[in-house]
């Protein structure tokens, strides 16, 4: 069983236009879409399709339409009630291709419904082989959230290995404190958490160096503050850092679409991998294969294991002292 909690869900509207977006104007609207999102939701999803048991918490008010939408979903999903609506996030497209996107705060979580949300991860999470902690974290709990949900769930003997996907504040809270086993922060992120502002630099523009780059500064975090990190790189494939070695593997050639839950994908083939057994290099393997269909599939599409690109992915071993990692042309 793999357990995922999304801490601060969305009700992803697509509203589609009729003619390019123009501000201050009242426009038709062609088409309304409405999906459940949150990152968890979509990990969820993409272990389903797999096969595989999941169970998707989400703070929820029983009357939420959300509720409905996520039942559409066909994911197992269990709710702590709490009081406040689960926010829209709107994406405005038009004809000529851009997209809109205005993402609303999420509901305040109480006191009350922190610990509800506390406790019902520990309850779900009991017997589980994996708990994922993803996205953001919803206004009112404060940054010091997932390493509390942490925490109570590894006070049972039989504690899951935990997965954290979120940014910022959360994220470095999470591994100052408590150790996750995996961590998959985007460049970006990896970046941020590393106290290196908005980007890591590498020494050049070359896909090796920024590979180099991570790598140096994954070192600083695997395996003392974090067990593994994957760290996705968009379209230039993922580098995993684990206790044996580090691993770089490019996607496979794709067409890409829509990356909205490219990452998402990606976790969830990390931890489909791992728990089927595989070693580093193949979960790697997995994660880009996962990404990069969901890429390569329109909208908030998650990938099933027939989506996933045929082409070859191969994990790349990388030498930590050398500059220039092994097996990669510059
Ligand atoms: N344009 C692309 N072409 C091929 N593969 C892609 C592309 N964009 C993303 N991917 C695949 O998806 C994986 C995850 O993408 P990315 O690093 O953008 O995640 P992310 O920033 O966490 O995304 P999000 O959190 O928005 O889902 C990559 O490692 C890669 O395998
Ligand atoms: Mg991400």
């Amino acid at each position: 069983m793999i357990v995922t909690l999304t801490a601060n869900p969305s009700l992803d509207r697509t509203v589609a236009l009729d003619s390019v977006l123009r501000p201050g104007e009242v426009q038709q609207a062609v088409s309304v879409r409405e999906d459940a999102g949150g990152k968890g939701v979509n990990v969820s999803r993409a272990i389903v399709a797999a096969g595989v048991p999941t169970l998707a918490l989400v703070p929820l008010n029983p009357h939420d339409p959300y509720a409905d939408l996520l039942r559409e979903t066909g994911v197992p999903t269990r709710s702590t009630a709490v009081a406040g609506r689960v926010r829209a996030n709107i994406a405005l497209t038009d004809p000529a291709g851009t997209t809109t996107k205005i993402n609303l705060p999420g509901a305040r979580l109480t006191i009350a419904d922190r610990r509800a949300a506390i406790a019902d991860t520990v309850a779900a999470s009991r017997g589980a082989r994996w708990l994922v902690l993803a996205g953001s974290v919803p206004p009112g709990v404060g940054d010091d959230f997932y390493a509390d949900v942490i925490d109570a769930v590894r006070e049972a003997p039989d504690a899951p290995l935990i997965a954290v996907d979120t940014s910022g504040a959360a994220l470095a809270v999470v591994v100052e404190r408590s150790r996750p086993d995996l961590i998959k922060p985007n460049d970006a992120e990896l970046a941020q958490l590393a106290g290196l502002g908005g980007a890591l630099g590498g020494s050049g523009p070359d896909v090796a160096d920024l590979v180099a780059e991570v790598v140096r500064v994954g070192a600083g975090l695997v395996p003392g503050s974090v067990g593994s990190a994957l760290v996705t790189l968009g379209s230039l494939g993922a580098v995993l850092l684990a206790e044996g070695g580090a691993w770089f593997a490019a996607p496979p050639s794709i067409r890409a679409v829509s990356t909205v839950g490219a990452g998402d994908s990606s976790l969830a083939g990390y931890v489909l991998a791992a728990v089927a057994g595989a070693g580093p290099a193949e979960r790697l393997e997995r994660a880009v294969r996962y990404g990069s269909a969901a890429a390569s599939l329109p909208g908030t599409q998650i990938p099933t294991p027939a989506d996933l690109p045929t082409g070859e992915v191969r994990a790349v071993a990388l030498v930590a002292e050398r500059t220039t990692p092994a097996g990669i042309a510059p």
